[in-house]
């Protein structure tokens, strides 16, 4: 038995913010961003918006695509760091918000990578005979931990939520094979303390220097390019598939200039890596459900073909799966 993603869906914040926006708040400009980083806007939740109520939406797509009403899942696996409470965890807010109130729901917390392993775990459970129909879902508001006067670090992240039903499924589709890596040793290059305050960019509400999130950016960079280059070769070894054959990466929307590191060290054309990164920036869990799924959208992914996802984020973890479209 393995299993197959089915159906995803993605919903955003609102409020869009360009770069333009950004530079009459505080000393950067667009070309900065977009030479530095590839972004040109991003979402951003507002006060009284809800990330689980966005998270529910996609989620709701991505069932209606399936053709299923959410009383047909089994499970949810959410991979995100931005549930407003300690506990309850996001898993638990969202099932009640879909109203299927008496399914295992939990969390799994590997910041930038969180779908990566949610999907990773999703995969072990319905192998394992746990479950046939789960809801994996990547959902991040890292906008909420920045200090908005921190202009390395605010300019980088947006927030929204992607969502994938997978189904138990024997046969050659599905995912073929997944390979997560965390190194706690690099723990200080991003990190935030979870002091449960929202600072959105719309409020009066600040983060202290010390509650947001900081970022050794230059060090992290050449560690994302490191490691994502070494865990999609690994991965499609694992899986006895050559890079060649790999139809697209979908890969964790950083920055383009890691994407195209990573790209450039594999010898992979930048034609076969999807990015979004200009119009939502680095969201954080939820950056590769939504690039896969507009990557479904604009019909770069075809029945059969290898799609692989990968991801670097704070931890540090890593990971990648392969899946067989
Ligand atoms: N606008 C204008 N100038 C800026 C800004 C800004 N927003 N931010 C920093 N600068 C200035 C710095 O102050 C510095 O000025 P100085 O030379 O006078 O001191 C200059 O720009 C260069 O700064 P660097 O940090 O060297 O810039 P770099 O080329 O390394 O780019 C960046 C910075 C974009 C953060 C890069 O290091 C990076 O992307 N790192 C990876 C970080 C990342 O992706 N984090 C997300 C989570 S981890 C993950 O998802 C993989």
């Amino acid at each position: 038995m393995g299993s197959r993603i089915v159906a995803t869906g993605r919903a955003l914040p609102r409020t869009a913010v360009s770069n333009h926006d950004l530079a009459r708040r505080m000393d950067t400009s667009d070309e900065w961003i977009r030479t530095r980083t590839g972004i040109a806007r991003r979402y951003v939740i507002s006060s009284g918006e809800s990330l689980v109520d966005i998270a529910a939406a996609a989620s709701k797509t991505a069932l209606a695509r399936a053709g299923m009403r959410p009383a047909e899942i089994e499970a949810i696996i959410v991979g995100t760091v931005s549930s407003e409470y300690g506990f309850p965890s996001f898993s638990c807010q969202l099932q009640h918000r879909l109203g299927v109130d008496s399914i295992p729901a939990y969390d799994v917390a590997a910041a930038c990578s969180g779908f990566i392993y949610a999907l990773s775990v999703a995969d072990n459970a319905m192998r394992a005979g746990e479950y046939s129909r789960v809801l994996v879902v990547g959902a991040d508001a890292l906008s909420t931990m920045v200090d908005w006067d921190d202009r390395a670090v605010a300019v980088l992240f947006g927030d929204g939520a992607g969502a994938a039903v997978m189904v138990a499924e024997p046969g050659p589709r599905g995912v073929l094979s997944s390979l997560l890596r965390s190194s706690g040793e690099y723990w200080h290059l991003l990190s935030v303390r979870s002091s449960g305050v929202r600072a959105t960019l719309d409020s009066e509400v600040r983060r202290s220097p010390d509650d947001a999130i900081k970022m050794k950016g230059p060090e992290l960079f050449k560690i994302a390019v490191r490691s994502m280059a070494d865990v999609t070769l690994k991965v499609a070894e694992r899986a006895g598939v050559g890079l060649a054959e790999v139809a697209l990466i979908v890969p964790h929307q950083a920055n383009i200039r890691i994407l195209n590191a990573v790209a450039d060290r594999l010898g992979i054309a930048p034609d076969k890596v999807f990015t979004n990164i200009d119009r939502y920036g680095n969201t954080s869990a939820a950056s590769v459900p939504i690039a896969l799924d507009e990557a479904l959208e604009a019909k770069r992914i075809h029945d059969n073909d290898l799609v692989l996802l990968n991801a670097c984020g704070g931890g540090l973890t890593w990971g990648a799966n392969l899946l067989r479209w």
